[in-house]
């Protein structure tokens, strides 16, 4: 453990002229949930090594409680059921998901509110390493600024995403399409499965993204 520390402790000092915050990092293990605070970049999936270089704790499936994540979120997961209690309906502004599994996953819809960045990597590595998709920049981005201005007096600009878990399968390259100024959600994707949990009578105005 002298080792472990003194490593840190070397870490820490050399980043410490570029400012470097702690990150989030959740991993699931067989049933298990660890929530890490790192302040290095960890290989994805190698969870020894995040044991080892961060500040992890063990969280319970039981007394987990959802949260809105407003720093960078990076998720290992390895099946979906994990992955659905961590981030389904959830906020999450920066998001990295690492699929660290082997069994292909289902087509699932996973329902993300306000996600600007998505990356996201598959354990085998194929024809597609590392893609990313940007929904939307800082809440500097001019097209932004103008539909927030535009909405300010009527109507609240609400960010919503879903995303097709079997795309870390990694059949093809990460694909999006959003569809701007929804009024009403289960109006116009009345196909959509739970459409139900979108209420209809308010004032929003969403971007419907779907990531696949
Ligand atoms: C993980 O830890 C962060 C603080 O580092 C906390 O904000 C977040 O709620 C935790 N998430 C879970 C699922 O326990
Ligand atoms: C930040 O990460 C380091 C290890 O990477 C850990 O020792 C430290 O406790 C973390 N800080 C917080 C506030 O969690
Ligand atoms: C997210 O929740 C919806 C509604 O409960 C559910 O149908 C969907 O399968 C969940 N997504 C995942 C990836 O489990
Ligand atoms: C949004 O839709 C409304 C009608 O529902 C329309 O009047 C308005 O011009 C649209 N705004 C944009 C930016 O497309
Ligand atoms: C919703 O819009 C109507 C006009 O279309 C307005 O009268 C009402 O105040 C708005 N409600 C909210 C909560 O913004």
């Amino acid at each position: 453990t002298q080792q472990t520390r003194h490593h840190c402790v070397a870490l820490q000092s050399a980043s410490s002229d570029t400012i470097q915050k702690n990150h989030t990092l959740i991993f699931t293990k067989e049933s298990n949930i660890r929530n890490c605070s790192c302040l290095a970049d960890i290989r994805d999936c190698d969870y020894s090594l995040a044991n080892l270089l961060c500040n992890c704790r063990t969280v319970l499936p039981s007394t987990m409680e959802k949260t809105d994540y407003s720093s960078d979120l990076t998720i290992w997961f390895t099946d979906t059921s994990l992955l659905e209690l961590l981030l389904n309906f959830t906020t999450v502004w920066d998001l990295k998901l690492s699929f660290c599994g082997t069994t292909p996953l289902p087509t699932e819809y996973l329902t993300i509110w306000g996600l600007r960045k998505l990356r996201v990597k598959n354990k085998v590595e194929g024809q597609f390493p590392e893609q990313s998709v940007t929904i939307y920049s800082s809440s500097k981005s001019e097209k932004e600024d103008l539909l927030t201005m535009h909405s300010k007096d009527r109507q609240m600009l609400v960010y919503i995403s879903f995303l097709d878990t079997s795309l870390f399968n990694g059949y093809s390259l990460l694909k999006s399409y959003s569809v701007e100024n929804v009024s009403s959600i289960t109006e116009h994707f009345h196909n959509l499965l739970h459409s139900s949990v979108f209420s209809t009578s308010d004032n929003k105005s969403y971007v419907v993204t779907f990531i696949y």
